[in-house]
């Protein structure tokens, strides 16, 4: 598989069809919302992958800016291009964004059983400060613990 290097990264923005494509990546992705993409509240904050050979959305990552730390809420990949470095571009990109804010660290959850996850994490500079023990409900995944991740920037 060639890599993505038609990749561009943006925020959001008020489109609503890249915002229903985030929408439909995000229900394929996770059995839940990761984050409420309607609700623009000025602490969220969604950047946007796009390939231009796609012409469409191919990943997002959302999160919220609180006390001075970005935390990431969600990051998805549409599963027909994974493994193409499309999630290390938005985790980077993250980093850009909560420097440029002159915020002091990136922080989330992922559950400890999320090998694609953890591993595109652990490569970006983020380690485990915390397991926590039943952060999903029951219903969501097998295994329902997740570690706190953390990259102080
Ligand atoms: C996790 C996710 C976003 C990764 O996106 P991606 O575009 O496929 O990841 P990348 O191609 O940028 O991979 C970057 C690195 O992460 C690691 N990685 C990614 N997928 C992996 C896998 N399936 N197994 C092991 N390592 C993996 C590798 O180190 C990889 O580098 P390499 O390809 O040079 O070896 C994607 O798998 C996804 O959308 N998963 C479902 C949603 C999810 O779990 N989100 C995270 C919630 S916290």
């Amino acid at each position: 598989m060639p890599r993505a290097h038609t990749l561009t990264i943006e925020p959001l923005g008020r489109d609503a069809i890249a915002l229903t494509q985030c929408m439909a990546i995000d229900a394929d992705a996770f059995p839940y919302a990761s984050v409420h993409f309607g609700q623009r509240t000025s602490s969220l904050r969604v950047l946007v992958a796009r390939d231009e050979r796609e012409a469409r959305v191919v990943g997002f990552l959302a999160g919220r800016v609180r006390r001075g730390i970005f935390g990431i809420h969600g990051l998805a990949v549409d599963r027909a291009i994974r493994r193409r470095g499309v999630g290390r571009a938005l985790v980077r990109e993250a980093v850009v964004l909560a420097r440029a804010e002159r915020l002091r660290a990136v922080v989330l959850q992922v559950g400890v059983a999320n090998v694609a996850a953890l591993a595109l994490y652990r490569a970006e500079g983020f380690r485990a400060v915390q397991r926590v023990r039943d952060y999903y409900p029951a219903s969501v995944y097998g295994e329902r613990d997740a570690y706190q991740m953390l990259r102080m920037l």
